[in-house]
């Protein structure tokens, strides 16, 4: 793949998505959709990829920039159609280079071994042209390969340009290339905008090559899906769906339990261990591993977080966060961004965790806020416990030692910190430390009064 260079068109308003940002960075299953056409053509080792960007071509940039360390972007001002888009790369692309493969940032089902087939067919037959093509049974929106009586292609005909007996056409027009670097920019130089879009089309390219009776390639896909571009949100909504099964399928594959893969949701870029089961209505997104035995769902969103072996995860949301080993969380709890969990934890019922750091063996179990701490390990944690982490003006920590033990319903007004081996009192407001081994009790002392329920009703009855 040494002498290929790579194109990705990505200048485009995509003014179908009715959107205010670029529909190249809408999220496929989890990433931005160029990013499928990059990382293509990364998993090919094609040397060199340039991006064609121009509508809010700054937010692409800073997006992508983010993530790939070497590309090439190259700005078209005025996007006049996909034919002008690539002749702006022309002063980029080396001389040397024979092979130009065309890449649009809104096909994103394309799979590498397809595009290295086509590769293959290209330079193997000294092409001039290779295109990708599928047969749909409703080919609306593609622009349709035309064929002459001895089938060989002549050239591409648009939706919007079609003529009569041309609706017929189910062949269809991938957007994706391979061309030969020279033809190609000759061609490109020919192409006038006489359609009905007024635009510079690349597909019009082909007409004018095979005009001059250079050879044109095609190569049709296996699963007509995979060429499937995204112009609109339902076809977004498709694409997602297709993505979210192969995702499905592939975790199956390696031992994962999907109890419905219907309602489960799993973005790429996520590991799950063997024998592990998935409970309906869970999504799982990007960047988040989890171990092998476990249980996650029903009802749970996993959000780029580590969750260790044999742990539970029950119509919870997690974000952000490490869980440790055979740790129960849920039904209903909310774990927030930068929280570190060891292991044999419970996380109980309407429990709350921000940014909090949980020693092992320790249980927070029924409706509790944890936010700024750091709890050692066997820590128990009472119903009702708050830590009142913020004054207003900042956020402060609360430091609870091993073996703590902190008595129901609780404040604890930070910076707090219980020294090991302590208790808190039921009912407690501690704004002091309470030192090691000790009991810190806060709370009003209780006082009866022998027989005021008499008094009190002879008072309302005289
Ligand atoms: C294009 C093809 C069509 C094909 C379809 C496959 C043309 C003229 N038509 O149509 O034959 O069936 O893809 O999905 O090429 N872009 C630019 N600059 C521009 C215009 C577009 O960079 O001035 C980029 C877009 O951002 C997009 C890609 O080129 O990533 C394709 O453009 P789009 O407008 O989506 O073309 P389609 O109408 O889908
Ligand atoms: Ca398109």
């Amino acid at each position: 793949m040494e002498a290929i260079e790579s194109v990705i068109l990505a200048a485009g308003q995509g003014k179908r998505m009715k959107s205010s940002f670029p529909k190249a960075l809408h999220c496929v299953a989890g990433k931005p959709m160029i990013s499928y056409s990059l990382d293509l053509i990364k998993a090919l080792k094609i040397k060199q990829g340039i991006v064609v960007i121009g509508h809010q071509a700054e937010e692409v940039k800073n997006e992508l920039s983010g993530i790939y360390k070497d590309l090439i972007y190259v700005y078209q001002e005025e996007q006049l159609g996909t034919a002008h888009a690539l002749q702006q790369t022309k002063p980029f692309l080396s001389r040397s280079t024979e092979v130009i493969l065309v890449l649009s940032a809104d096909v994103p089902l394309l799979r590498t071994s397809t595009i290295r087939k086509m590769i293959l067919h290209h330079v193997k037959n000294k092409l001039s042209c290779t295109l990708l093509t599928a047969n749909f049974e409703k080919p609306e929106g593609y622009g349709r390969i035309v064929r002459d009586q001895d089938k060989r292609i002549s050239g591409i005909i648009e939706q919007a340009d079609l003529a009569r007996g041309q609706d017929q056409i189910k062949e269809v027009n991938a957007g994706v290339y391979c061309f030969n670097r020279r033809d190609l920019f000759n061609a490109l130089s020919l192409v006038v905008q006489d359609n009905k879009q007024k635009e510079y089309y690349l597909t019009d390219v082909i007409k004018i090559l095979a005009a001059k009776g250079y050879p044109i390639g095609s190569i049709a896909v296996k699963e007509n899906q995979e060429i499937i571009g995204v112009n609109t949100r339902s076809d977004l909504a498709n694409v997602s769906k297709i993505f979210f099964k192969r995702n499905l399928e592939y975790h199956m594959t390696n031992g994962v339990t999907v109890i419905d893969p219907e309602s489960t949701f799993i973005d790429g870029h996520v590991k799950i261990g063997q024998d592990t089961i998935i409970y309906p209505f869970t999504i799982i997104t990007a960047g988040s591993e989890i171990g092998k035995d476990c249980h996650i769902g029903p009802y749970s969103h996993i959000i780029n977080s580590c969750v260790g072996q044999e742990s539970r995860v029950h119509s919870s949301v997690i974000e952000k966060s490490k869980i440790g080993e055979r740790v129960m969380i849920g039904p209903y709890s909310h774990l927030r961004p930068d929280s570190m969990i060891g292991d044999s934890v419970k996380i109980g019922n309407y429990v709350e965790i921000k940014k909090t750091i949980i020693g092992n063996e320790s249980k927070v179990s029924h409706l509790t806020y944890l936010g700024d701490a750091t709890l050692g390990q066997k820590v128990n944690i009472g119903a009702g416990t708050i830590t009142c982490n913020f004054d207003g003006i900042k956020k402060n920590p609360t430091i609870i030692e091993d073996g703590v033990f902190i008595g129901s319903n609780n404040a604890l007004v930070a910076p707090v910190t219980i020294g090991r081996h302590s208790y808190t009192a039921a009912g407690s407001t501690i704004t002091q430390d309470v030192p090691m081994e000790s009991l810190g009790i806060a709370r009003s002392r209780q006082k009866n009064i022998p027989g005021w329920v008499k008094r009190e009703k002879k008072q309302e009855t005289q």
